[in-house]
This record gives structure tokens, sequence and C-alpha cells, in this order.
């Protein structure tokens, strides 16, 4: 059974053991390198421990042999050999270590920069670009096979950054911006989480992280920036929904041409992410008219106040238009 649970640890969205970038296949390489090391350690002592129950005869030694030989057992055993251990660890170690840090790249253009904010419990996302800027929310978007500079903060309490199969995980610490390079060899789908407890919905604050090809991240930027932005002037099915926003959501959620927001998640492509909540749920038809209604219920204790005052079918009409909001 032990054996059984330690195989399914191999694979899987959150292993580090199935690596998906550089910095990760020294953190997994590292890790093989200690079990291996480790093992023999553990091997060498069970041995020592087995032969000292063996029957035989204790040689006659003068009490000045004695002290020597403990002597040299203690300076080989107890510093010799943890010194040299720790050295070939610290040779592995530097290395991988190195590779997450966002050194200047030898010739070429720095890396692209992804600022991701933790807040209780969701992620803000923001792309820095000359173009201008692009916002979103749980649901990170990066270019595949080539490095990417994170920087990475808190906004309430300290949260932490990790992608197991790309690499890290660093602390996300209110007042200060830590950073972290890393990349994705191939397109696909990451699993990211929060790893530093930061209150009662921990748990879900997942990060649903999707590496693509360069050019197709840079056609979603463009998407994004190119969006018409949204209105109350605009008089098609959505109406409604906009003026339900405006009344009830705008002071905390940004949708771009209707509210700044500034509060909770950045909505404006809401309906183009994977999961609603920061991955409590997957996002349907029909998933944020339920979110609205019983958001408390599936995510509770999160910051957003309860909307049950509102009928069922203003909410409904809302999420209608919210999960249309996909540029
Ligand atoms: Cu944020 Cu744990």
């Amino acid at each position: 059974m032990a054996l059984a649970m330690g195989v399914a640890g191999c694979s899987g969205s959150h292993s580090i053991l199935d690596p998906a970038g550089p910095a990760a296949r020294d953190v997994a390489w590292l890790w093989w390198g200690m079990l291996a090391g480790f093992g023999l350690v553990f091997v060498a002592v069970v041995a020592l421990w087995l032969a000292a129950f063996r029957p035989r005869e204790r040689p006659r030694r003068s009490p000045e042999a004695e002290r020597r030989l403990g002597l040299r057992w203690i300076l080989g055993g107890g510093i010799l050999l943890p010194g040299v251990s720790i050295l070939v660890l610290l040779a592995f170690g530097v290395p991988a270590g190195q590779r997450l840090l966002p050194l200047p790249l030898p010739g070429g253009e720095p890396p692209r920069v992804i600022e991701v904010t933790g807040h209780q419990w969701w992620w803000e996302i923001r792309y820095p670009d000359e173009a201008g800027e692009v916002v979103t929310a749980n649901h990170l978007v990066m270019p595949a096979g080539e490095p990417v500079d994170f920087h990475v903060t808190g906004a309430d309490v300290i949260h932490a950054f990790w992608v197991p199969r790309l690499g890290g995980k660093i602390d996300m610490i209110p007042g200060r911006t830590n950073r972290i390079r890393l990349e994705a060899d191939a397109p696909g789908v990451f699993g990211a989480q929060c790893a530093e407890y930061c209150g009662v919905q921990h748990a879900h604050m997942q990060l649903h992280l999707e590496a693509v090809p360069p050019e197709a991240f840079e056609a979603w930027l463009a998407a994004r920036r190119d969006a018409e932005p949204e209105s109350l002037e605009r008089e098609d099915a959505h109406a409604p929904a906009r003026e339900t926003f405006a009344e009830q959501c705008a002071s905390c959620h940004r949708v771009a041409g209707l509210s700044d927001g500034g509060i909770g998640p950045d909505l404006t492509d809401l309906g183009a992410r994977a999961t609603l909540g920061a991955g409590t749920l997957a996002m349907e038809e029909g998933a944020v008219a339920l979110w609205l209604a019983e958001h408390q219920r599936l995510k509770p204790g999160n910051r957003m106040p309860a909307h049950d005052h509102l009928a069922p079918e203003d909410l409904a009409a809302l999420g209608a238009w919210l999960e249309a909001l996909a540029p």
C-alpha cells in the first residue's frame, strides 16, 4: 500500500516528479538524488546496527588505542561523512536554485514579466505591456517554450505561488515583490496552488495555468487589448444585466467600460476562464448564476457579500451576461 501511494505521486497535475520545465526538472533530479543518497545511508546504518549483534571476542586494546579508535569514528562518521554528503547535495542544489532566479539572460531580450498578486482567496494577474496592460484573475495564460519572470506579491496576508510541474514555490508577501523565473517546455495546462496557509479558504485558492504557443499568447493578449468595452448605452438582451451589475457589483469588480472595481477580481474576460471562485466551480453554462446565488455555501467565508436579495431571474440574467464576457 505504501508503495502504491508513493507511485501515485509520480504523475498528475501537481506532481513535482513529473516536471514540465527546466527549473522543475532540476528539482526533480535533486529529489531522486536525495532519495538514492538517503537510501544508501539508511542501508549502511541498518547494516552497522545488525553487525553490533554479532557475537564475537572483544580484542584487548590499551586505553590509548580505544581512545584513538573512538576519535576515528567521530571524525569519520560524525564530520567527514555528513560533510561530504552535504557538499554533494550543495553541488546539485545550487544550480537547481539558480535556474529559478531572474538573472540577466546571455544575449537576447529580458523575459516577459507577469505580475501575480495573492488575495484572500483569489489570484490577480497583470500583463504589463507597452501596448496596454491586460488584467485577469485566476486563469493565467503564458507563452510556452520561453522563460517568463513572475513578479509576485500579497495584497492582504502571505500567500505562496506554486506551479509544481514548472518549479517554485515562492512566497507572496505584502509590501514586497518576489521574483521567480519559470518556463514550460510545451503547451499544456498546469495546476497551481496557493502553498502558504492564508485563511479558511486556502484550499480554494487554485490557479488554472495554461501555457500556449507564443503566437497564440500574443493573440490572446491582443484579443483582450482590442476588445470593445462594455457600455450601459448598448441596447441588447444583456442591457438589464449591465444595469444590475452597475448597481450591485461595480463598487468591487471591474468590467472594462463599466467600472473600475479594485476590490474583487476583474471580470472583464470572466466567460473565458476555466473555473469560478479560484477553482471552486468549473465554468459551465449556468455556473455564474449558481455561484451568485450560493457562493457562501460553495466557498464559505469568501469576501463577497451574499446576493440573496436579488430575484432569481435577475441573478440568471447577470450570470448569462457575465458568462458571455469572453473576448
Ligand atoms: Cu492564499 Cu493560501
